[in-house]
């Protein structure tokens, strides 16, 4: 397995878009980074130019000490699995996974061993003589990541592995995925616009957005402190409620004249701002009955253990995500309190810490 570094590394396309601005990350030996963000972020541009299917621009890939920046994509060690499995139609379940190690004229009793091992993690031993087309979608994907396997790679990409399975099956393949990192050890980059899977697999999230690097962070940490407005609203669902709100003495006006108490602490971390206007965050699942606010509800949708309140403070569209079961009707008024505040420069959409 091995370390990598990606350094300042910038990707405009013959066409002179620009798809990745100075993309910086040191991935240690056996993490797995997911990179997430919005269609057209550059995430799989980053990871092609890993992998070595793209140039690149300008900027230096260091694997495991040694500059790969201009090495062909067949020396660089690097196993990826696509979105579409790309398996031989022809072959079986074995001769795909084998493929590679034929290919390399590897001892055939060894490729018996490299391919069984890997059949054995993957809970393949029983469809080894079937063809692609007799698998279901999850045992392709899961064929598909044999076939990295048996070459034993420094690093594993992916890029939306899961995108093409249904909800069901692409909670248990991510399980799947979660358990072979542990099991391999390896180092692994991960692609995904899907802010739950970056929540559940990552070590560390790299949030990008136009092709910057927005934040990068333990899920934790981008859930719970977030860099920037964009990361905010990207990461956690449903996603953040923005308020304007204009800081006073001891308390935040809304607009429309919604007064919301500050704790000490917000006052502190506020104290630049006094007479300005600032972005409040409040995330759903941080707001509860209360008295600080007045929530018209439009409707609600109960998922059992939690109820989504939609509706409105103060012309506001807000959802609130209430812990319980409540079944308000459009035009109920509802007290509400916002029990964690995350506060942005309107300016430049930056955290005030
Ligand atoms: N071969 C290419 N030539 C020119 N522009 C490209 C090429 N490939 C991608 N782009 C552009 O680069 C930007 C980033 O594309 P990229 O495929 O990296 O995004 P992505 O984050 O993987 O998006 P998605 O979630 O839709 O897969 C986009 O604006 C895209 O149109
Ligand atoms: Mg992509």
């Amino acid at each position: 397995m091995a370390s990598l570094s990606l350094k300042n590394l910038n990707k405009i396309y013959d066409n002179n878009v620009q798809a990745v601005f100075d993309f910086n990350l040191d991935v240690e030996d056996g993490e797995l980074i997911v990179l997430v963000g919005p269609s057209g972020c550059g995430k799989s541009t980053t990871l092609r130019m890993v992998a070595g299917l793209e140039d690149i621009t300008t900027g230096q890939l260091i694997i495991d000490g040694k500059d790969v920046t201009r090495m062909p994509p067949k020396d660089r060690d690097i196993a990826m699995v696509f979105q579409n499995y790309a398996l031989y139609a022809h072959m079986t379940v074995y001769e795909n996974m084998a493929f590679s190690l034929t290919l390399r004229k590897e001892n055939p009793l060894v490729i018996h061993e490299k391919v069984m091992a890997a059949a054995e993690i993957l809970g393949l031993t029983d469809q080894l003589n079937k063809k692609p087309r007799q698998l279901s979608g999850g045992q392709r994907q899961r064929v598909a990541m044999g076939r990295a396997i048996v070459r034993k790679p420094k690093v594993f990409l992916f890029d939306e592995p899961l995108s093409n399975l249904d909800a069901k099956l692409r909670g248990a393949t991510r399980r799947e995925i979660l358990l072979l990192h542990k099991r391999l050890g390896a180092t692994m980059l991960y692609v995904t616009h899907d802010q739950t899977e970056a929540l559940t697999l990552a070590d560390r999230i790299v949030c990008m957005s136009m092709g910057y690097v927005q934040q990068v962070g333990t899920p934790l940490e981008l859930y719970d402190n977030p860099a920037n407005v964009f990361v905010a609203s990207f990461i956690g669902l449903p996603p953040m409620n923005f308020f304007d709100a204009t800081v006073g003495e001891d308390k935040l006006t809304l607009e429309g004249g919604v007064n919301v108490p500050l704790t000490d602490s917000e006052r502190e971390s506020l104290s630049a701002y006094a007479g300005k206007t600032v972005t409040l965050g409040v995330r759903p699942e941080n707001i509860e009955l209360g008295e600080d606010a007045q929530l018209v509800v439009t409707n609600c949708e109960n998922l059992g253990y939690n109820t989504l309140v939609h509706g409105h403070i103060n012309g506001h569209k807000t959802t609130a995500k209430l812990r319980g079961w409540f079944e308000y009707k459009q035009g109920d008024v509802v007290g509400v309190s916002f029990a964690r505040k995350h506060f942005f420069d309107k300016k430049t959409t930056n955290a005030i810490r």
